[in-house]
Parts: structure tokens; C-alpha cells; sequence
């Protein structure tokens, strides 16, 4: 079905457009979990900082109609094959010698994304990525060990 739909942000007034979208349902929702307001503030300057200094912002969304049928089964499928558009972007983005970040903040503010940027009506906001030439090389992660995620029958 082919459900993954992108939009590249790259212009400075869709970015902000992008930004106000989103730190404004940030901030409505940790004023609701009454947090602090210097905590508020900080981390919706600090996000914006950094979808600032991203060079291109790539949203991923589901084409809602995309899908077979409305059972759940499908929504599933159709939000596991977005991810997988998802990896593939970043592998493709590395195998150019670019490094990304995938960025879950548009789930939490799907309506305003799409509506502060004008999407169809059907393209439902997973995940973006910050892309741009890497300065500097990833630190070592720890993984889980293979005993933690894997059994073998
Ligand atoms: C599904 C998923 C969602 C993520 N969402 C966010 C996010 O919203 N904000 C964030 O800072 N990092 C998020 N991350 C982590 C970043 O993509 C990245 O791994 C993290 O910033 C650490 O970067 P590093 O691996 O280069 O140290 C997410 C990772 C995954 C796999």
C-alpha cells in the first residue's frame, strides 16, 4: 500500500511555522502536568534550538487512506511500514555521508503539524528527522546483549 508520505522542510518560515505547531502543544501539555514554568520554558527553547540548527527537517506521515481496511490489524501494518520507510531514510541519508535523528515529537501534536503546514487532510505525522552533515563521529552505544532480546527455539 505504500503508506509513507514525506514532507521536506527545508525554508525558514515552514520551519518556524513547524516549530510554533509544535511547542505550542508542548507547552499546553506540561502546563496540564503542572510543570514548572522555567522547565517549560527551557525545553521548548532548547527544542527549538535544535530544529533550528537541523539543515533539513524530513516529516515522516501515514497516508491514512493507504490502508486495506479499518481493522486494527491494518493501522498496525500501516504505521509498521512507515516506520521501515522510516529506517530506510536514515540508511539512505548515512550511505550519503549525512547523520539524522529520529525525532518522535510529531506524534504528540499531529493536528497542528498538519495543519500548520498545510499537509492533505490524510497525511498523519509519525516522526521527523533532523538531517545534516555530521562534526562530529557517534559515541559508542551499549546495546542490550543478544541473550536480552533474542530467544532461539
Ligand atoms: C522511535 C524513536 C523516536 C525518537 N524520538 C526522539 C525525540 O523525540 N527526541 C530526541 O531527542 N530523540 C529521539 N530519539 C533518539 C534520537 O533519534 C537519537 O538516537 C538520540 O538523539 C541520540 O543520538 P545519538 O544516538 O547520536 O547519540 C528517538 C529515537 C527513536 C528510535
Amino acid at each position: 500500500m505504500q503508506p509513507w508520505r514525506f514532507a521536506v522542510v527545508e525554508n525558514k518560515s515552514a520551519k518556524d511555522k513547524l516549530g510554533i505547531a509544535l511547542t505550542t502543544k508542548l507547552r499546553a501539555d506540561m502546563t496540564t502536568a503542572h510543570l514548572p514554568q522555567s522547565q517549560i520554558e527551557s525545553r521548548i527553547s532548547s527544542s527549538l534550538l535544535r530544529l533550528g540548527q537541523a539543515p533539513v527537517v524530513i516529516l515522516l506521515c501515514r497516508d491514512l487512506t493507504a490502508v486495506r481496511g479499518a481493522e486494527l490489524e491494518e493501522e498496525s501494518m500501516a504505521v509498521q511500514s512507515v516506520a521501515s520507510a522510516g529506517l530506510q531514510l536514515l540508511l539512505a541519508a548515512h550511505a550519503e555521508g549525512l547523520a539524522g535523528n529520529w525525532i518522535c515529537w510529531p506524534l504528540y501534536a499531529q493536528n497542528a503539524v498538519r495543519d500548520a503546514l498545510k499537509l492533505p487532510n490524510s497525511w498523519q505525522p509519525q516522526a521527523m528527522f533532523f538531517l545534516g552533515y555530521p562534526n562530529e563521529a557517534p559515541k559508542e552505544k551499549t546495546v542490550k546483549s543478544l541473550d536480552d532480546v533474542a530467544i532461539f527455539l
